[in-house]
């Protein structure tokens, strides 16, 4: 293997840059060349690549978003699309890929390998940590501690004038954003399409605490449970006090990445390049218990990543 590329693509998130650095300069100190695919499968159709050099990855560790830029490209789902895609990696010469995203960028990837048989490996990279066979993906920390910055300063707010506020929170399908930023905020309640929700005893518990003194009140909604418009109308009129709604948005998928999330892109974009060099072909990167190791692409993708329970139980005890 002489030349491989990288692309990110699908939502983007932070610590993707350190992905992106990890996999060029491990890459060309392993006697690689690295391309750079920019705006993802887009940009691929586009033949929107570029040689990626030591220099051109300098400086962006500290950067959130993705300097390759990203898209979504659902005509990706077409086996045709595919196959075209195919034509040009293997017209610029480019014998494997590294997809830096989440699970429609890697069903993409999954697809390449298996049908066009290009040598793919996947990092996962989203907010929403909802890959399976991973304990965590690239991004998910530093968009749990914007979201816990956010809550922090709703609850000074919120306690002056004694009101409750509704936080919705991103994650797509997954609760996990929801349980784990509420319970480190020692938020009120957490609502999340996981564990259904009966709005009159919330109200009841509230309203509780309301009476025991308790002077703020929060209560963090996933998106994929409710909106937080939807939650407030269930709420406000039984609770009786005054309510007010913030929708987090797109915050949570910018800013500078931790050090959680800067190492941990770092060991999967070394990772990713070590497993080509390997010849593994159709796998993803997955940190499992402190450790990166290579999982099947397939396997990662027929499975919805369960949320842990315990995360959710602990959330309600806390609260
Ligand atoms: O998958 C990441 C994510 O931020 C989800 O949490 C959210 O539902 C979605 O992407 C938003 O997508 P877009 O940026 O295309 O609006």
């Amino acid at each position: 293997m002489k030349r491989i590329a990288v692309m990110t693509s699908g939502g983007d998130s932070p610590g993707m840059n350190a992905a992106i650095r990890a996999v060029v300069r491990y890459g060309i100190k392993s006697g690689l060349e690295v391309y750079g695919i920019k705006r993802g499968y887009a940009g691929l159709l586009d033949e929107d690549i570029e040689q990626m050099t030591f220099a051109s990855v300098g400086g962006i560790m500290e950067k959130g978003g993705t300097i390759l830029r990203t898209s979504r490209c659902p005509e990706f789902v077409r086996k045709e699309t595919r196959a075209e895609a195919a034509k040009i990696l293997k017209k610029h010469g480019i014998e494997g890929l590294v997809v830096i995203g989440g699970e429609g960028s890697l069903h993409g990837a999954m697809f390449l390998e298996e049908e066009q048989k290009i040598p793919v490996v996947g990092i996962p990279g989203t907010i929403d940590n909802d890959i399976a066979m991973t304990d965590m993906s690239i991004g998910v920390d530093t968009c749990l501690n914007t979201v816990v910055d956010a809550i922090q300063k709703l609850k000074d707010t919120a306690s002056s004038h004694e009101r409750a506020f509704i936080v919705e929170v991103m994650g797509r399908s997954s609760g996990y954003i929801a349980t784990v930023s509420g319970l480190v905020t020692g938020a009120e309640a957490v609502i999340i399409p996981e564990v259904p929700v009966n709005y009159e005893e919330l109200a009841n518990k509230l309203l509780e605490e309301r009476e025991r003194g308790k002077i703020n009140c929060i209560v963090v909604v996933a998106e994929g449970a409710a909106s937080a418009y939807t939650v407030a109308r269930h709420l406000e009129h039984r609770i009786g006090y005054e309510t007010r709604i913030t929708i987090l948005g797109h915050i949570q998928r910018g800013g500078s990445p931790t050090a959680f999330d800067r190492l941990l892109a770092s060991r999967m974009g070394v990772a990713a390049v070590d497993a080509l060099l390997r010849g593994e072909s159709g796998v993803m990167t997955a940190l499992q218990g402190g450790k990166i190791v290579t999982v099947k692409l397939d396997e990662v993708l027929k499975e919805k990543k369960r949320l842990d329970m315990e995360l959710v139980k602990l959330a309600g005890i806390l609260s």
